[in-house]
């Protein structure tokens, strides 16, 4: 599979589970704009992807957040000027925080439903009105969650901004689809990354292993996992697929998510 000549834009693309994904896109070939708030982890993956970047040519990052319009259509600027139109869009940025609803604050609800939902709206936006004028199609991969499917106590906001990039992602299938543009989610679920750390170790981590279903000895998912599907979903392999959530979790799902809450608070995650 071959991607140069092809634009990407990774929201959250600094650490993670979004920056396997700017990695794998440089890989074949693709020029990639990072849309990322956390200055540290610009620096540190500018390091990192460089050998994968033609020494960063390929490469751009757009400091701000997905949850501002006017960041939103900073990022799209800076890769029309530095690569041109863009064909294929990853949001990932994301966020979570613990608490059961009925202490929860506002603040929280508005930064998890902000970044997780709003975030992909005004990105889907942004990204679609310059892939219709342009013509040529594309793809969209939304980056939502297990818990977009099960509900999970302690993660109202969380489960709720998940179940609607997941339904979001129906809509624009709907809406996009005479444009060429497919538009689908991936629901990751454990996946070893700094968001989830508390939750792949000890006790907590052993609780979602024994829900791993592929392996004699399970394993949790990686972001290059993640990854690896995300570049199905963006490539022509994918050119019958729109409007679809797939879990990316080792077979989590067949076992049903457990409600983590007692345990996080045993073992003093929240
Ligand atoms: N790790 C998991 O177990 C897991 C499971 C299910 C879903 N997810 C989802 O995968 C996505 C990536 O998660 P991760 O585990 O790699 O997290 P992470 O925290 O390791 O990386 C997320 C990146 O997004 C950036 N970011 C956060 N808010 C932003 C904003 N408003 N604008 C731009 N960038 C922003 C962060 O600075 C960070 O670099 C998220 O949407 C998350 O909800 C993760």
């Amino acid at each position: 599979m071959e991607l140069v000549g092809k634009n990407a834009l990774v929201t959250g693309g600094g650490r993670g589970i979004g920056k396997a994904i700017t990695a794998e896109l440089l890989g074949l070939g693709a020029n990639v704009t990072v849309l990322e708030i956390e200055p540290s982890h610009i620096q540190a993956a500018e390091a990192e992807l460089a050998p994968l970047s033609s020494g960063g040519d390929r490469l751009a990052f757009s400091l701000g957040s997905v949850s501002s319009a006017a960041d939103v259509d900073a990022a799209f600027a800076l890769a029309k000027e530095r690569f041109g139109t863009v064909h294929m869009l990853v949001n990932n940025a994301g966020t979570a925080a613990m608490s059961p609803v009925v202490d929860m604050t506002e603040e929280d609800w508005d930064l998890i439903v902000d970044t997780c939902m709003k975030g992909t709206f005004l990105c889907t936006r942004a990204y679609a009105r310059q892939a219709i004028d342009n013509g040529e199609g594309g793809a969209i991969v939304n980056i939502s969650s297990l818990n977009a499917i099960a509900a999970t106590d302690g993660l109202g906001h969380y489960c709720a901004a998940k179940a609607g990039v997941s339904q979001f992602t129906k809509v624009c299938a709907g809406e996009l689809g005479r444009f060429e543009i497919r538009v689908n989610a991936i629901a990751p679920g454990t996946t070893r990354t700094p968001l989830s750390e508390g939750f792949t170790i000890g006790r907590m981590g052993d609780e979602f292993l024994n829900r791993v279903v592929i392996g004699k000895e399970p394993q949790h998912t990686e972001p290059q996992d993640i990854a690896n599907v995300a570049i199905f979903l963006l490539s022509d392999l994918a050119s019958r697929i729109t409007g679809l959530t797939i879990p990316v979790d080792g077979g989590n799902h067949v076992r049903g998510l457990f409600s983590y809450w007692d345990v996080a608070v045993e073992e003093g995650i929240v």
